[in-house]
């Protein structure tokens, strides 16, 4: 079981910035990457299509024979990840919880905004998982849908960001949150121009690493955990690899090596 790998799937690029936070945390394991570019962007559709494409990719994940799924995209894990741990055997972990859970645990006036795309503001499952830890908590939520093309165009340093990020957060200020949650997963990549529109007396929440560390606690404690060698990884694209493998070379320092093309049946 300890060899085994670990399935990590988002609808795309963006949680190849979770990809990273787990291979800095967790070396030694072997993972296997699955990017939807097929079907990709899943915060703007509904919570049966995106309920559909998670199934079909952590069915195919489980073929693989992985220890654990992780659902690096906050909208599958705000929508879907119910029906995936009804329907899937193996454990599944998505990027909500640690999210909420780090955000609780820094703010400091009790004041909490949520970024993320359409679908994952309108489930409100940030919100839900907050008040979970905080009843007193205030939570404001602002969707950010032109913020993904941005970061798949590259343009994340340019005008055009810093236009329509000022666009969105003027709601974000106004409601005086110290903490902002990066509820999706190419937010991250936007990090510079969003602090410095909201300033250095807020923080910036993104669940990269609390979710790596939630895995290792996982997988310490039910003696998953690989013990020796370096880890692989493996990266699956159900639309036009050659296109993800540039992209991702934009956006992330991280060598991604070969990336295969996985049609799904969806
Ligand atoms: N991965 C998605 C998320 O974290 C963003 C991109 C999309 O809309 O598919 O919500």
């Amino acid at each position: 079981m300890t060899k085994q790998a670990i399935g990590v799937f988002d609808s795309g690029l963006g949680g190849l910035t979770i990809l990273s936070a787990l291979r800095r945390r967790l070396p030694k394991e072997d993972l296997i990457y699955f990017g939807d570019t097929a079907n990709v962007p899943y915060g703007s559709k509904s919570k049966d299509a995106v309920t559909r494409f998670s199934l079909a990719i952590a069915r195919f994940l489980q073929e693989q024979g992985v220890k654990l799924i992780v659902v690096a995209c906050n909208t599958a894990s705000a929508l879907a990840l119910a029906e995936l741990r009804k329907q899937i055997s193996v454990p599944v972990m998505g990027v909500i919880e640690p999210g909420a859970e780090k955000a609780v645990r820094t703010t400091r006036n009790g004041k909490i905004a949520v970024l993320g795309t359409e679908a994952t503001v309108k489930s409100r499952a940030y919100p839900k998982a907050v008040l979970k830890r905080n009843k007193q908590a205030e939570v404001f939520q602002q969707a950010c849908p032109l913020f993904v093309p941005l970061v798949e165009e590259n343009w994340a340093q340019t005008p055009a960001a810093r236009l329509t990020a000022e666009t969105y957060l003027a709601s974000v200020s106004k409601s005086g949150a110290d903490t902002v949650i990066l509820g999706c997963t190419h937010y991250p990549v936007l990090k510079p121009v969003i602090s410095r529109i909201l300033g250095k007396k807020v923080t910036l929440v993104d669940s990269a690493d609390t979710l790596a560390e939630a895995v290792q606690t996982f997988l310490t404690g039910n003696g998953q955990a690989a013990q020796t060698g370096k880890g692989k990884l493996t990266v699956f694209a159900s639309d036009d690899p050659h296109r993800f493998k540039r992209l991702a070379g934009c956006l992330l320092a991280d060598k991604i090596g070969a990336v295969r093309l996985k049609k799904l049946n969806v």
